[in-house]
């Protein structure tokens, strides 16, 4: 059963009613259910059984410190991406041991943070980054634990901002030139050659380019193994889509036996990285309709969350359902949902049947990745308020900014 359900009309997030926390809390908010993200995760487990294997949540997608140690608690580990994302999961109560390092920018810093915190692996993505890892070790006495991104160069299938798996894309070493890359990791004194790791895209909703990606790497693990190079894990990426309007995403299952058949007797640890699967759909975002405004053309819902607070229908053109809070039988018209933002691209959905009224409270749904980690200042609106609700319980997990905040670090001139 889904943690967003309606009761007699109104819709709630497990047993709390999102009236009750927009009363409590403001607009707009966004809504977390432990129930969902726990049983998202525990979805990849169950599958992992009996494999020497980790999950490792890709923070992107969502690093409030609640959701991430409501993931630590039951055992996940964490793909992080920067120094900050880093000491977000050790804040969070994460095990060193279980982080791998991704992202094709990874500062001196955030390398030296990483290697004093002992992480599990940095998926390093380029002969320049090899040999400054190896550097910044040297200096620090330490042997970094490395693994190649390699770029398999597959069609995801996905949206051209969120594919990253082509030759054209920036991430990754290219294929044809890892086996050579690996040779040279192995040549350096203050690096260790662990894995090997591949991550093609986004919300993808086939299986079919994982599995072509995984041939390509598992034949590559085959020469290096000629080569005297032996690895320990294999890293699958993310990527596993959710259902946003009426796609349908493959089950876990679904996306894991064939690639699990295919890694057979090999004796690798398997991770995998999914984001947007563990928190997409475990989250709402949460708003009050301020106007109403009729047209010729077009009718407008002016909501108080805006481009600001949920990015991805102005960036990508993404489609959220908005439903209303509470279910009532007047008749409906097209809507343009749109925020109070200065710019015409400000929209949360386009076109939607809806009946409304003023004050009106909506959901728009599937909002827990890349949802507030994407939000931004903008117009110098504060970011939104975060809870989590947990069974009949709700938790502030990141109170709402205050105005005074966005220029706190600012100063006049003296
Ligand atoms: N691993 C790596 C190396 C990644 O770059 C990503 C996402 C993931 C794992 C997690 O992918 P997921 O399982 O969430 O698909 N802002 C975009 C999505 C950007 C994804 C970037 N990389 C959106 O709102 O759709």
């Amino acid at each position: 059963m889904s943690a967003f359900a309606r009761r007699d009309g109104v819709l709630h997030a497990e047993s709390v009613s999102l009236i009750d926390i927009a009363r409590q809390f403001g607009t707009p908010c966004w809504v977390y259910s432990r129930q969902a993200l726990e049983a998202a995760l525990e979805e990849f487990q169950r599958e992992l059984l009996g494999f020497d294997a980790l999950v490792c949540y890709a923070v992107k997608a969502n690093s409030n410190l609640a959701v991430l140690d409501v993931f630590a608690r039951r055992g996940a580990g964490f793909d992080i991406v920067s120094g900050g994302e880093l000491r977000r999961v050790l804040a969070a109560g994460a095990n060193p041991q279980q982080i791998v390092f991704s992202g094709v920018g990874k500062s001196t810093a955030e390398m030296e943070l990483a290697l004093t915190t002992g992480i599990l692996c940095f998926n390093v993505e380029s002969a320049a980054e090899l040999e400054r890892l190896d550097m910044v070790a040297r200096g620090l006495g330490k042997t970094a634990p490395v693994s190649l991104r390699v770029n398999p160069d597959v069609d995801a299938g996905t949206h051209p901002y969120i594919s990253t798996g082509l030759k054209e894309n920036k991430f990754g070493v290219a294929y044809q030139d890892a086996r050579a890359l690996y040779r040279q990791a192995a040549r350096l004194p203050n690096l260790r050659v662990t894995g090997i790791d591949c991550h093609i895209g986004s919300q993808l909703l086939d299986p079919a380019p994982f599995a072509e990606a995984l041939d390509k790497i598992l034949a590559l693990l085959d020469e290096l193994a000629a080569d005297g190079i032996v690895l320990h894990h294999i890293d699958l990426g993310g990527g596993l889509g959710i259902r946003y309007r009426d796609e349908e995403p493959p089950t876990v299952h679904a996306y894991l036996q064939p690639m699990l058949e295919k890694i057979g007797q090999r004796r690798l640890q398997i991770l995998v990285e999914p984001g947007r699967r563990l928190v997409g759909n475990a989250g709402v975002l949460l708003t009050r309709v301020e106007y109403l405004k009729t047209g010729d053309a077009k009718n407008f819902a002016i909501v108080d969350a805006a481009m600001n607070d949920l990015a991805r229908p102005a960036l990508y053109g993404s489609w959220h359902d908005i439903v209303p809070v509470v279910s009532g039988p007047a008749t409906s018209i097209p809507w343009e949902i749109v925020g109070p933002v200065c710019e015409s691209g400000d929209f949360l959905g386009r076109g939607r049947e809806l009946a409304l009224a003023d004050g009106d409270l909506l959901a728009i749904l599937s909002a827990g990745a890349y949802g507030m980690v994407m939000s931004s200042n903008y117009n110098s609106r504060p970011r939104a308020a975060e809870v989590m609700v947990d069974g009949s319980a709700v938790h502030l997990v990141r109170r709402r900014e205050e105005i005074e905040e966005l220029y706190a670090l600012e100063r006049r001139l003296p």
